[in-house]
């Protein structure tokens, strides 16, 4: 069994509230830490669209922060969920973009701009050119194909843009609609770790899949 203790991409534990399960470094990964260029086109498909979190935002992010399943799944929220917790979040982005340490989308509705739910890009390693992703989505608008979307369309953006070599995801053992989503957006499920440390639960490990999709076919 693979220890994510030993993985280089995975040395500590840290919280980002974007629902990427993650073992971090205190965002501090590497030597050179290029900005994290906005994406040239819009990242939509026509349904979803990917686009920075604004304060505008908060009351949406609040309001879908609720739903004990995003802290059950994803252990990195704040419980209870508040708004300044969405607003203090928010106001980190820009500034995580330009140290190149961290990539947040909000995924709305292309039609309406309604929030739909989250995207996050964390723990780049820029000297092997990977990062962990994350997601979640309003419990009112699953299992219609956002998440997949989302995911789809930030992956592409993120190994054919921002040229990365590799992007993981984990997912918490029994999150039957998150391993469905890593399966339908081509990760590959790479590893199974009964021990997984992460931030926010430091007396706790936790039975984790790794999943993977590397920029190249394997
Ligand atoms: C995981 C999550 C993001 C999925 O979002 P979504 O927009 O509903 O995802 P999609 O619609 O793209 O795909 C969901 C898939 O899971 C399936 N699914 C959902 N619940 C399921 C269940 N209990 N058993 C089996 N399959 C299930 C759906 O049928 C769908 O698969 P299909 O297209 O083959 O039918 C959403 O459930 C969520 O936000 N959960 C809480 C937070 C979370 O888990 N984040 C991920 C942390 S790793």
């Amino acid at each position: 069994m693979t220890s994510l203790l030993q993985d280089p991409i995975h040395s500590n534990d840290a919280v980002t509230g974007t629902g990427a399960i993650v073992s971090g470094r205190d965002n501090a990964i590497s030597p050179a830490m290029p900005l994290i260029d906005p994406p040239v086109k819009p990242l939509t498909d026509g349904v979803v669209l990917l686009r920075p979190f604004t304060l505008d935002d908060v009351a949406s992010v609040t309001n879908a922060c609720q739903d004990p399943g995003i802290h059950r799944w994803t252990l990195t929220l704040p419980w209870p969920y508040r708004e300044h917790h969405a607003r203090d979040w928010i106001a980190t982005h820009e500034e995580n973009r330009a140290q190149g340490t961290s990539g947040q989308f909000a995924v709305v509705d292309a039609a309406d701009d309604r929030l739909l739910g989250s995207l996050g890009f964390d723990q780049f390693d820029w000297e092997i050119s990977t990062a962990i992703v994350g997601y979640w989505v309003a419990a009112s608008e699953r299992n219609r194909g956002v998440a997949t979307r989302a995911l789809l369309l930030g992956t592409s953006w993120a190994l054919e843009e921002l040229g990365l070599s590799e992007l993981q995801l984990m997912t918490l053992i029994g999150n039957i609609a998150s391993e469905r989503v890593a399966q339908k957006a081509a990760f590959v499920m790479i590893a199974e770790i009964t021990d997984h440390r992460i931030a926010t639960v430091p007396d706790q490990r936790f039975h984790i899949k790794k999943w993977k999709r590397s920029a190249r076919p394997a």
